[in-house]
């Protein structure tokens, strides 16, 4: 099932001119705390971060060299070069003290000995402290492609540059069926370097091709989940606009305002989003909210006439490519990079877990991640909600079964079933050849079992005559084929 969920989109994603991008598992955390924002769920609580060793001071300082050792470790902390934690500055300031201590012993020419405990001291200190670059196991990798894309100055290359990605995510949320902490997504993204003269004037502002772009990342998803037969997709569009005050900052403002005189009938959750990001709010699933949500100013209503113009080109191109959508105005989606178009993608068999896609338009991410001004639009499909679905939809298994299964009798036909599993295995077909003779009854059986489509019979007979038998399982018939004639046969019923 995952190969199969894989490889499809491997030749969806290919047919759309998109290429493979492998991305490292873990980055700096800062790079999610910049792109996603400090402030979502994913960054603030979600992420698996770590210390990592430094590499920039000495692993085990001679005791002699500690002085010094703690004057870089002050230095490198007030450059930002080692990550500010709390407990590090603690032990710092107890590790100074018990140098100068140390120390002060030391020149005193008295024998060392009585100072074993300081030294054990100080050393532990030393080894408490969290030096090292702050790591964050990846939460999602649109950051990661936009770093990989100015650190390999994918700006040069011929544009758009369309990438796709695989692979496992993690999140410290709590698991539940389709949620899990660690998770796999299957992604794509489009990123265009806009040309410099244009760079210098408003380069934020939508063109025609924007849209085009927009809806074409959307009909590869649907035609991807079309052709892996993923059972009642729904799309649903929004669009947020983009931050100028003429758009969504303004209705930010508006939105905050209306809330504040609901405050009293919000829970605590959206309560503490009026102040934090008042856009989230309308993610509500809490039933009490709802019909004061629906009550709220809409975005759609205060677009700024450029994004409104691009909204509305998006529907038409998706109309125009046949596909169906459905519009959703609280859409807003739970990381702050994205701007104008945003979309997921339900399906069935999932119950509250039901997003199998997310995705939308982050112009200025680049940018805001040190690169050149860059538009960009992705998704990504959750692999694991995927392959639930088709589970429940029945479209498991099947990927197990063999084509032949070779039912060979008497130590003399051996040889030739072994030449038989050797040419049809090269022929491309999924071949079972037991290790040992067996009965002619208990090979039919074990072939059903494994759910084989034909049985070739290979008895003294059939070698001497050089005709085989294949039966084949669905029906039971059977027929006498030379070797040729057999893979011809093979090949035609595949084909
Ligand atoms: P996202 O909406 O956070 O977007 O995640 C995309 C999809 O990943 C979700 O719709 C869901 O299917 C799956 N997913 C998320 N969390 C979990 C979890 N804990 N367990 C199982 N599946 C999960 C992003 O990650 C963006 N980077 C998408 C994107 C790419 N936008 C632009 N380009």
């Amino acid at each position: 099932m995952w190969n199969r969920v894989e490889q499809t989109a491997r030749e969806v994603f290919g047919g759309f001119g998109f290429g493979e991008i492998r991305l490292p598992i873990f980055e700096p955390t800062e790079l999610f705390a910049r792109a996603v924002g400090g402030e979502t769920d994913i960054v603030s609580k979600e992420m698996y971060r770590f210390i990592d060793r430094s590499e920039k001071l000495e692993r085990n300082p001679k005791i002699r060299n500690l002085g010094r050792f703690i004057e870089k470790v002050k230095h490198l902390l007030k450059s930002g070069e080692i990550p500010e934690v709390d407990a590090t500055e603690v032990y710092l300031e107890h590790a100074e003290e018990s140098w100068k201590k140390v120390e002060t012993a030391l020149l005193e020419t008295a024998g060392p000995e009585h100072l074993l405990d300081d030294i054990d001291e100080l050393l532990a200190y030393i080894g408490a402290m969290q030096l090292g670059p702050d790591l964050a196991l990846r939460p999602e990798v649109t950051a990661s492609v936009c770093r990989a894309y100015i650190e390999h100055g994918m700006h040069a290359l011929a544009q758009p540059v369309k990438l796709y990605y695989m692979g496992p995510m993690f999140r410290r949320e709590r698991p539940q069926k389709g949620r899990y902490r660690q998770f796999y997504q299957i992604g794509a993204e489009v990123l265009e370097t806009v040309r410099k003269e244009v760079a210098s004037g408003e380069w934020l502002v939508a063109s025609a091709k924007d849209a085009a772009t927009d809806a074409e990342v959307i009909e590869m998803v649907m035609a991807y989940f079309a052709r892996l037969g993923l059972e009642g997709v729904q799309l649903d569009i929004n669009s947020i606009g983009h931050s100028a005050p003429a758009c969504r900052r303004g209705y930010v403002e508006k939105l905050k305002a209306a809330l504040e005189k609901v405050k009293d009938k919000l829970g605590a959750d959206s309560q503490r989003r009026i102040e934090t990001n008042p856009l989230r709010v309308l993610d509500s699933k809490l039933e009490s909210e709802q019909a004061i949500i629906e009550k709220l100013p809409r975005i759609g209503d205060h677009l700024c006439a450029d994004c409104a113009k691009h909204h509305a080109e998006v529907k038409r191109q998706l109309e125009l490519r046949g596909v169906a959508y459905q519009e959703n105005w609280r859409l807003v989606r739970g990381l702050d990079y994205y701007m104008r178009t945003t979309f997921e993608i339900t399906a069935r068999g999932l119950g509250s877990q039901n997003a199998v896609c997310g995705g939308g338009r982050y112009d200025g991410l680049v940018e805001l991640l040190g690169g050149p001004p860059t538009k960009g639009i992705g998704f990504a499909i959750g692999e694991d909600r995927v392959i639930l679905s088709l589970q429940e939809a029945g479209k498991g298994g099947a990927a197990q079964g063999r084509d032949v299964y070779i039912a060979w009798m008497g130590e003399k036909t051996l040889a030739t079933a072994i030449r038989a599993a050797r040419d049809l295995r090269q022929a491309g077909f999924r071949v079972e050849l037991p290790p040992v003779e067996q009965k002619f009854g208990k090979a039919l059986g074990q072939a059903d079992k494994l759910g084989a489509r034909y049985a070739l019979i290979l008895g003294e007979d059939e070698v001497a005559s050089g005709q085989w038998t294949v039966k084949t399982l669905a029906d039971g018939t059977q027929g006498k084929y030379s070797e040729a004639g057999l893979l011809e046969f093979l090949r035609k019923q595949k084909s």
